[in-house]
């Protein structure tokens, strides 16, 4: 059996498979494969890794439904139409559980980095600015009992409520489909409409997943009706917000700043405005880019493929209804 990986992937994943007595093939170029490479490609593979955000889309899905098993190295199965692959049979592994933690500390260190200038500030020693102490420059703000609103509040959500709350006391507020009974329980989460959490948070940090519900949701309207001395977050998906009203609600000053780990396109232009501007930060996407948590992603991914390969339902499966099961989804 035959696998493919989109990218460069931990060897110790690589080993895994080459134990189980898969042949392993790994795309090493530092550029996107193209569509129609990929189905070249994949038409001499029995399974295929996706690492990134190559697009699995219908076209892909009908000319490669010979695939045994896809295995997403990521718990974000966005780029995946889950449908089309359900309907052919083919079955989508994810990385669940794993990545909260880390991801959850790239979202607590924006706030930070956002609440304090950090990352402004450094630039400006590296200019040369760093002159004089003068005690009315440089400030920014306390997160001390700001209330922290939380859109999506699942694994990521919980791990980021629970820093928030442990080390500044911020109370914690969230919108979701369906209530988060162990959040209420154990962080005293309030559930609340969309509004209200527009209304009401002081940090406001996106961690749902990217749909068409979702898309673009935050826009001039969803700023608008925040506080102005709100921060933004979002380390799930750029696609969530509006790049251009977010650039806009920063410089009109109806929001007082933003943290991103994700950005809408991906890679950002380096002469981006959000990267000049005093109240933001911005990371490349590195919420998952641990070590330690990099391994525990890929020996699932390594999990999925060889169950797969062998014909066995594959145990963390974003479509389990592929095999007739109920097993629940868990971003
Ligand atoms: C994920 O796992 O979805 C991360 O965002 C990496 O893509």
């Amino acid at each position: 059996m035959k696998v493919f990986v989109n990218r460069v992937i931990s060897p110790s994943g690589v080993e895994i498979m080459k134990n189980a007595g898969i042949s392993v093939d790994q795309w090493t170029e530092k550029r996107e494969i193209t569509p129609d490479e990929l189905i070249q490609i994949c038409k001499n593979y029995d399974g295929l890794i996706i690492a990134g955000r190559n697009k699995i889309d219908k076209t892909f899905l009908n000319a490669c439904r010979h695939l045994k098993v896809i295995a997403l190295h990521s718990v974000g199965y966005d780029h995946v139409d889950v449908e089309e692959a359900t309907r052919l049979k083919i079955p989508i592994g994810n990385t669940p559980g794993v990545l909260s933690a880390a991801t959850a500390d790239v979202a607590f260190f924006l706030m930070m980095a956002v609440a304090r200038k950090a990352f402004f500030m450094h630039k400006r020693i590296l200019k040369g600015e760093w002159r004089f102490f003068e005690p009315t420059a440089n400030l920014g703000m306390d997160l001390e009992g700001k209330t922290l609103g939380i859109f999506g509040l699942g694994k990521i959500g919980m791990e980021v409520a629970s820093r928030c709350r442990k080390t500044f006391e911020m109370p914690v507020i969230y919108c979701n489909r369906h209530p988060n009974t162990e959040a209420e329980e154990k962080l005293g989460a309030v559930r609340v409409s969309f509004d209200e959490l527009l209304r009401q948070s002081d940090v406001l940090s996106v961690h749902s997943v990217l749909s068409e519900e979702t898309a673009g949701l935050f826009d001039r309207h969803a700023f608008s009706r925040m506080k102005n001395s709100a921060i933004f977050i979002n380390t799930a998906r750029g696609g969530i917000h509006n790049e251009e009203d977010l650039v806009a609600a920063l410089n009109n000053k109806t929001i007082w700043g933003a943290g991103l780990d994700v950005t809408n396109p991906e890679p950002m232009k380096p002469d981006n405005p959000l990267l000049f501007m005093e109240n933001v930060a911005v990371l490349p996407h590195i919420g998952t880019a641990t070590l330690e948590t990099r391994e525990k992603m890929v020996s699932i991914v390594a999990k999925n493929i060889i169950a797969g390969l062998a014909g066995q339902p594959i145990p963390y499966a974003v479509n389990p209804q592929i095999y007739g099961s109920e097993q629940e989804r868990v971003v």
